[in-house]
């Protein structure tokens, strides 16, 4: 059973494995649509029940709201706002909800671009309860200072970041001052935007890893993320349904103790 976990002091309770859309859903068209829509519903029918979306995904929002179609009630939308403009910003929002049933679950500020502009209106929709949980996300660890800046106005309830076996900034000062704050923390890039799990070791290498019910590369990367009690969702994305369900099982205990931990790390870092 994929685990369930508290998202900080948010109030939301998320599973261990979500999924990311930058890239697999931005598709147009009836049979690709379709194609993707039945990964969406591979997803939700292994535990995956967050969906992290952005405007500036292409199709992937508008292709995500047609996936879920009816099940919307089941799931968790994570959206963001993505524009230097307060204007295009307002109708991100609105075309959000209209997708959404009305509800953004999360709602993050994409890359930080201009928060303070945007950070008002997401604290107005969450005070009128279409929105649950406000927060901010960027990629670079050139921008984490700016982050930890926003973190700590006590404004936003989470953060997504990247973090995985190969990139560990977060682990100074991002995911321990998450924590002192009672922050929600989603893992973008996981697998390294798939660079990461394309060097994958010789099976012989991942054997010592099966009795944390591992058998491939993504779980192990996968598996390291959320063995860290620090972090609540790790968010990978594919395109392929195959790989659906092999991503989701990683999100169920054992975790790794810091030993095979550092056993992994050493493996992603050769
Ligand atoms: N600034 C931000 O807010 C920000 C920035 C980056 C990402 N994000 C979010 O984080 C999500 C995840 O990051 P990401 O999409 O960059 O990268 P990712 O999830 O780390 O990696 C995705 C890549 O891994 C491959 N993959 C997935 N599962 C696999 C498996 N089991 N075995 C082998 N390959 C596998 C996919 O290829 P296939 O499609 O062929 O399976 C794809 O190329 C994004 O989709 C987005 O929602 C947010």
């Amino acid at each position: 059973m994929m685990e369930q976990r508290a998202f900080g002091a948010s109030g939301l309770v998320v599973p261990a494995v979500g999924m990311g859309t930058w890239q697999s859903l931005d598709v147009h068209g009836e049979r690709d649509e379709a194609d993707r829509h039945a990964v969406v519903h591979a997803a939700m029918e292994a535990g995956t029940t967050l969906f992290d979306t952005s405007p500036m995904y292409g199709e992937s929002e508008r292709v995500l709201a047609g996936a879920l179609g009816g099940r919307r009630e089941g799931v968790l939308v994570a959206d963001k706002v993505w524009t230097p403009s307060a204007a295009e910003g307002r109708e991100q929002v609105r075309r959000a909800l209209a997708w959404y049933g009305g509800r953004v679950d999360i709602y993050q500020i994409h890359n930080l671009v201009v928060w303070r502009e945007h950070l008002p209106m997401l604290e107005e929709l969450r005070a009128a309860g279409s929105v649950a949980v406000v927060g901010a996300t960027h990629y670079a660890h050139s921008a984490f200072d700016a982050l930890m800046e926003v973190m700590r106005t006590g404004r936003i309830q989470m953060i997504q970041v990247p973090y995985n076996a190969a990139d560990r900034l977060v682990e100074c000062e991002i995911l321990p001052l998450a924590q002192d704050l009672g922050l929600g923390v989603l893992v973008m890039e996981p697998l390294g935007s798939g660079a990461l799990v394309r060097r994958a070791p010789p099976a012989r290498d991942l054997a010592p890893l099966a009795e944390f019910g591992v058998t491939t590369w993504a779980q192990a990367l996968l598996k390291w993320i959320l063995s860290d009690p620090r972090v609540h969702c790790v968010i990978p994305a594919t395109r392929r349904l195959e790989r659906v369900a092999e991503n989701a099982a990683a999100g169920t205990p054992p975790w790794f103790d810091a030993d095979t931990r550092e056993y992994v790390a050493r493996l992603a870092s050769r």
